[in-house]
């Protein structure tokens, strides 16, 4: 089996959203200072893109949570690899995410963050797929593209630990040689 990735949304369209959703969060935290938590790995280049083009100060934080192995399926069990350097208390925070699947990573990662009494915390997420939630409390403040429920790849997002550099978004197809 081969793998070929089609693409399912262009490096350009993917810019533009980014850029007018960051132009949204700047208005909504006009007067405010955002503190950034990337989600890591996949996180990371979403993070760099909005954290770009916001126009309110930005402060940034990593954190690791595994969900996944080396696998296209959820394996339910959610544990902080890294955890944050720095403390919440009183801070705006925004987590951002690469893709929200099931939701169980977030619903698990919000309630540990909001025991740290952040002053809000909301959630932002380039790629969301409605069809697959489990966790319905999980509440997506700003997403960048719904997207059906198929298993993809690129800005962020891994097969395997692969493709996390292409600047676009592809599905992953299996081809028979
Ligand atoms: P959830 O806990 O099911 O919402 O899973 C979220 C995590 O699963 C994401 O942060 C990704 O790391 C991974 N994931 C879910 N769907 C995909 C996909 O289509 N491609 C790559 N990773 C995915
Ligand atoms: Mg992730």
């Amino acid at each position: 089996m081969s793998e070929k990735i089609r693409v399912l949304i262009s490096e350009e369209e993917v810019d533009a959203r980014i850029r007018e959703i960051a132009a949204r969060i700047s208005k909504d935290y006009a007067g405010k200072a955002i503190h950034l938590i990337c989600v890591l790995k996949g996180g990371v280049f979403f993070t760099c893109e909005l954290a770009k083009r916001i126009t309110v100060p930005v402060s940034l934080d990593f954190m690791s949570v595994s969900s996944y192995g080396d696998d296209t399926k959820s394996s339910g069990v959610v544990k902080i690899v890294k955890d944050l350097d720095q403390p919440l208390e009183g801070k705006d925070v925004l987590i951002v995410e690469d893709i929200i699947d099931s939701g169980r990573t977030l619903s698990y990662l919000i309630e540990i963050l909001k025991g740290r009494k952040p002053n809000s915390i909301h959630l932002c997420t380039l790629l969301d797929k409605p069809e697959r939630r489990v966790k319905k409390d999980v509440v997506v403040d700003y997403s960048c593209f719904n997207i059906p429920d198929e298993f993809v790849v690129g800005y962020g997002l891994d097969y395997a630990q692969k493709y996390r550099n292409l600047p676009f978004i592809g599905v992953v197809e299996l081809e028979e040689e």
